[in-house]
C-alpha cells in the first residue's frame, strides 16, 4: 500500500489550478445512463472514484471514451445489466446514483445496499422513500435494493426530505426527468453539484427549475437527448488548498475556481486573519504575520459551512492561537482525524459531535494513518507543517478524492513524496 512521506517546512507559495469536482463529475458521468445518445463531460478530475464510475457503467453496458484531456464520452445505448454489485458500491457509495436512472429509463435496477461507512451510518432511506413514492415497487432481497415499476413509466409526485441529502436530492431528480407528470422535491440539497446535475440534464432535453433553491421541479419528458457538458470546479479541493496556504504561513493564488461556491470557507479563513482577494475564477490568500486565530464551526447543508471542511479547519484550530468549538451536524461520526491528530500533539477534547480544540504552538511528526478522505487531506496538511517526517499510511482514501494532491503540494514548495507500497515492503522484509 501506498504511503505519503511529509516533512514540515516553510511557508507554502505559489499558484494552482482546480480540479473538476468529483461530487459533480459522479453524478454527472451516472446521468448518461438516461439517454441512447453520447453525453460528453469535460473537465473530469484524474480520481479513484471516477475509474470505479466508469467501470460500474462499464458492467452496466455503457461504452465510455476518455480522451488526453480528460474529456469522457458516455454511449449507454446498449446497456446490457441494471445490476450495481456489491464489489463496487461498497467501495464507492455514490453507486447509489444509478438506483433512479436505471429504475426511470429501464423500469428495473438492482443495487446492493451501501453498507457501514467510515464517517457514519449514511442511510439511502431517502432515495427509496422517493422512488416509491414516484410508483416503483421497491424491496430489499441478499443486501439488494430490488426497484420495479412493473412496466409503467415512473410518475411524478410531491416529495418530502426528511433531512437534506445530496444525492438523494440527486437520485430523485435523475429518475424524475423521464417520468409522467411533475415532480417536486421539497427540502432539497441546494449544493451546487446538484445544481450543476441540472444544468447539464436540462442541457440534455430535461425541464428542471428551481435547483439551488430548497424546492426542485421537474416536468418529465419523453426522453433526454445528449449535450456537452464541463464538471465545476471542485470546492473542496480548493478550499483545501487554502488551508494548506494559511496555516503553513503562506500565500497562493487558485485558478479555475467559483469563489461564491466557497463563502462560507473564505469568511472563516477571513476571521481567522487571513488577507483574500477574489476574481471571477480565482481566490488569493495571504496569512498574517501573527499565528492564526482560531474559529468557531458549525458544519451544516449548503450554504453554510461544508462538513467536507471540517477537519481541515479542525487541523487549522489545532495551531492557531486560542479555544475554539467545532460541531459536526451532518455525519455522526467524521472526527477519526482527531485521534490522529492528537497523537501528532494537538489539544482537542471530543464530546459528542463537538471537538474543544486548543491551538498549540507546534504539531511534532508521527506515523498515521487515514482513515476517509477528508480526514487524509487533514493529516496531509498536518504533516506539512509538523516538525520532522509524517508517514501517512492509507492513502488510497485520498486518491478516491485528491487530483494530484503531492504533485499540486510540491508545486507550492512542500517537501512531500510518495512511497510505493511494495518499495516500503521490500525495505521492511
Ligand atoms: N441521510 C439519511 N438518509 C438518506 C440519505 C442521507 O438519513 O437516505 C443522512 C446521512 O446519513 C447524513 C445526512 O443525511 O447524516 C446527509 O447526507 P447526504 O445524503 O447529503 O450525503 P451523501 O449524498 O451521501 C454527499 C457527498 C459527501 C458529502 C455529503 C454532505 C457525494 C458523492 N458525496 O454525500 O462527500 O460529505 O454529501 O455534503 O456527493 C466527500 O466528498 O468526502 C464526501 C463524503
Amino acid at each position: 500500500m501506498d504511503k505519503l512521506i511529509a516533512t514540515g517546512g516553510g511557508p507554502l507559495k505559489g499558484r494552482i489550478r482546480i480540479s473538476g469536482a468529483k461530487n459533480a463529475a459522479l453524478p454527472l458521468m451516472i446521468a448518461s445512463l438516461l439517454t441512447d445518445d453520447t453525453l460528453r463531460i469535460s473537465n473530469i478530475p484524474h480520481l479513484h472514484d471516477i475509474t470505479t464510475t466508469m467501470e460500474l457503467l462499464g458492467q452496466l453496458g455503457v461504452r465510455l471514451q476518455v480522451d488526453e484531456k480528460l474529456a469522457i464520452e458516455t454511449d449507454a445505448s446498449g446497456v446490457g445489466s441494471v445490476r450495481a454489485p456489491y464489489d463496487l458500491v461498497k467501495t464507492m457509495r455514490a453507486s447509489i446514483l444509478v438506483l433512479g436512472p436505471l429504475t426511470a429509463r429501464f423500469g428495473r435496477a438492482e443495487v446492493s445496499l451501501p453498507g457501514g461507512c467510515a464517517i457514519g451510518s449514511r442511510p439511502v432511506n431517502l432515495h427509496i422513500k422517493g422512488l416509491k413514492s414516484m410508483g416503483a415497487e421497491i424491496r430489499i432481497e441478499n443486501g439488494y435494493i430490488i426497484a420495479d415499476t412493473g412496466g409503467s413509466k415512473l410518475r411524478g409526485a410531491r416529495i418530502f426530505m426528511d433531512m437534506i441529502s445530496v444525492t438523494g436530492t440527486e437520485n430523485i431528480m435523475m429518475a424524475a426527468t423521464l417520468a409522467e407528470g411533475v415532480t417536486t422535491i421539497e427540502n432539497a440539497a441546494r449544493e451546487p453539484e446538484v445544481v450543476d446535475l441540472a444544468d447539464c440534464l436540462n442541457a440534455m432535453g430535461a425541464n428542471i427549475s428551481g435547483a439551488g433553491s430548497d424546492e426542485i421541479m421537474i416536468e418529465g419528458v419523453e426522453r433526454l437527448h445528449g449535450a456537452d457538458h464541463r464538471v465545476i470546479p471542485d470546492r473542496v479541493e480548493a478550499g483545501t488548498f487554502l488551508v494548506a496556504a494559511a496555516i503553513s504561513g503562506g500565500e497562493i493564488r487558485i485558478n479555475d475556481v467559483i469563489p461564491r461556491h466557497l463563502e462560507a470557507v473564505l469568511d472563516k479563513l477571513r476571521e481567522a486573519g487571513c488577507g483574500l482577494k477574489s476574481g471571477e475564477d480565482w481566490i488569493e490568500l495571504t496569512t498574517p504575520e501573527s499565528r492564526l486565530r482560531s474559529v468557531n464551526i458549525r458544519t451544516a447543508p449548503y450554504p453554510a459551512f461544508p462538513t467536507d471542511m471540517q477537519a481541515q479547519f479542525v487541523l487549522l484550530n489545532s495551531v492557531a492561537d486560542s479555544t475554539a468549538t467545532v460541531v459536526e451536524t451532518v455525519f455522526e461520526n467524521r472526527y477519526m482525524h482527531v485521534h490522529e491528530l492528537q497523537r501528532m500533539g494537538a489539544n482537542i477534547e471530543l464530546d459528542g459531535n463537538t471537538a474543544v480544540i486548543k491551538g498549540v504552538k507546534s504539531l511534532y511528526a508521527a506515523p498515521v494513518m487515514a482513515t476517509d478522505l477528508r480526514a487524509s487531506a487533514c493529516l496531509v496538511l498536518a504533516g506539512l507543517v509538523a516538525r520532522g517526517e509524517t508517514t501517512i499510511d492509507r492513502i488510497y482514501h485520498i486518491d478516491r478524492g485528491y487530483h494530484c494532491i503531492e504533485e499540486k503540494l510540491a508545486q507550492l514548495g512542500a517537501s512531500i513524496r510518495r512511497v510505493p507500497g511494495y518499495y516500503l515492503e521490500r525495505r521492511s522484509a
